[in-house]
């Protein structure tokens, strides 16, 4: 499998940008934000050409067009996650998307409810975004957090899923795919395991969505987040995907215009979703630039994407590996993992590996990754990651391996 890299490339003004000492970019930190073609950046500039207008309120042609545009990004989401487009929530990131079902559970009633002695389960894989929000409604509730431990080779340790699922759990919020050793834990048993016991299950797709077909109905998930800037689109726009009858019963966590039915001085109802979930004049424009980022990827289609980015990492992980001082962390092959690689080189700090790599064009992460947890518990003071989408090709993973190398002799030199 392979897939026209050089005619991607062009398509990404960024590429034709000089990195320093004059290098090309090789750029492997899609793992933190993508690059853009210009498809969405024209999407996202014909937007405010041609339609700008504040959605959902005016009766002119442009605020039609705006509504059209945007009601159209809502369209092609659903239709890319295979849902009904209702379900389909805009914010403004996926972590602002943890954040609102973490307020909502809080502050909904029935069985939608966290409260004292209730339980939240959530894993050591975790980033930020979908530990603290979890940490801080466990706070305000007085339910418990709990947690699943990680193996040693970046899987979960699923060894006490009778202890950490039981009746008292109320949500389980796990990652589709480490951000930092790209491993995909077996989530299939514990989504089970959940739902044996009435608990809603939360999946945080960053890391997959842009890279693979994930349709979480068949997953049988109950709510999940992506952001838009991973997958090619601008920043300022996620989504937060929930299944119509418990967004019907959520309280939302954001009030104001565009998501009430009536108001009066001392009290509000509120719209259906996914409008009770979108307070406010929406980002619009961003909405429509990530629509431009799906069709990109759906023109080239997912699973070619999937399966090139596999072989770069297959190929990265041979050589990794047969770098004397480089130690790949998490899974040595690519079984169970996608297209993000952590390493360390010899005992060097990653920031100093990162500014090595910079000097040969290498976009790399270096760092705790917003992952603290899980770099402590690997005993690391942080990794080197780097991470491959469908514009890198074997010539980036070939200087990837030539500067990591580089690093490492300037080091042992001093
Ligand atoms: N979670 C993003 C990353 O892994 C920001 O870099």
């Amino acid at each position: 499998m392979t897939l026209d890299v050089a005619a991607i490339k062009a398509d990404f003004p960024i590429f034709s940008e000089k990195m320093r000492n004059g290098k090309r970019l090789v750029f492997l930190d899609s793992g933190a934000t993508s690059q853009k073609p210009r498809s969405v950046i024209e999407a996202e500039k014909n937007f405010y050409f041609t339609s700008n207008a504040a959605v959902h309120r005016g009766s002119y042609l442009l605020a039609e067009k705006a509504s059209e545009a945007y009601e159209g990004a809502r369209v092609k989401v659903a239709e890319f996650l295979n849902v009904s487009q209702d379900e389909v929530i805009f914010t403004k990131s996926a972590t602002e998307g943890i954040n609102v079902l973490a307020y909502s559970f809080g502050a909904s009633s029935g069985q939608l409810q966290v409260k004292k002695g209730d339980e939240i389960v959530v894993s050591e894989l975790e980033h930020h975004a979908n530990l603290i929000p979890w940490q801080q409604l466990a706070k305000r509730t007085g339910a418990t957090l709990k947690w699943f431990e990680m193996n040693p080779d970046g899987s979960l340790d699923l060894s006490k899923i009778d202890e950490l699922i039981t009746k008292r759990t109320k949500v389980v919020a796990l990652t589709h795919q480490s951000n930092v050793l790209g491993t995909t834990p077996d989530l299939a048993p514990i989504i089970a395991a959940a739902h044996a016991v009435s608990a809603f299950f939360v999946l945080d797709a960053c890391q997959t969505v842009p890279h693979q077909v994930v349709h979480p109905n068949e997953l049988d998930v109950d709510f999940l987040v992506f952001s838009g800037h991973k997958l090619l689109g601008p920043t300022g726009i996620g989504v937060l995907w929930g299944k119509s009858e418990l967004l019907a019963q959520m309280e939302p966590a954001l009030f104001g215009g565009s998501m009430i039915e009536t108001v009066t001085m001392t009290d509000s109802t509120w719209a259906d979703a996914p409008k009770k979930f979108e307070a406010g004049v929406p980002n619009m424009a961003q909405a429509v630039g990530m629509a431009a980022g799906l069709d990109y990827l759906q023109n080239i289609g997912l699973d070619k994407i999937h399966a090139w980015e596999m072989e770069l990492t297959k190929s990265a992980l041979q050589g990794l590996r047969s770098i004397e001082g480089v130690k790949v962390i998490g899974p040595q092959g690519i079984e169970n993992r996608g297209g993000v690689i952590s390493f360390t080189v010899d005992e060097l700090h990653p920031h100093d590996v990162g500014q090595v790599l910079d000097q040969y064009g290498v976009a790399v992460r270096t760092g705790h990754h917003c992952a603290w947890p899980l770099i402590r518990k690997l005993g690391l003071q942080g990794t080197t990651r780097a991470s491959f989408y469908l514009y890198n090709d074997m010539n980036d993973v070939e200087v990837l391996l030539v500067s990591v190398v580089a690093a490492r002799d300037y080091f042992r030199k001093r």
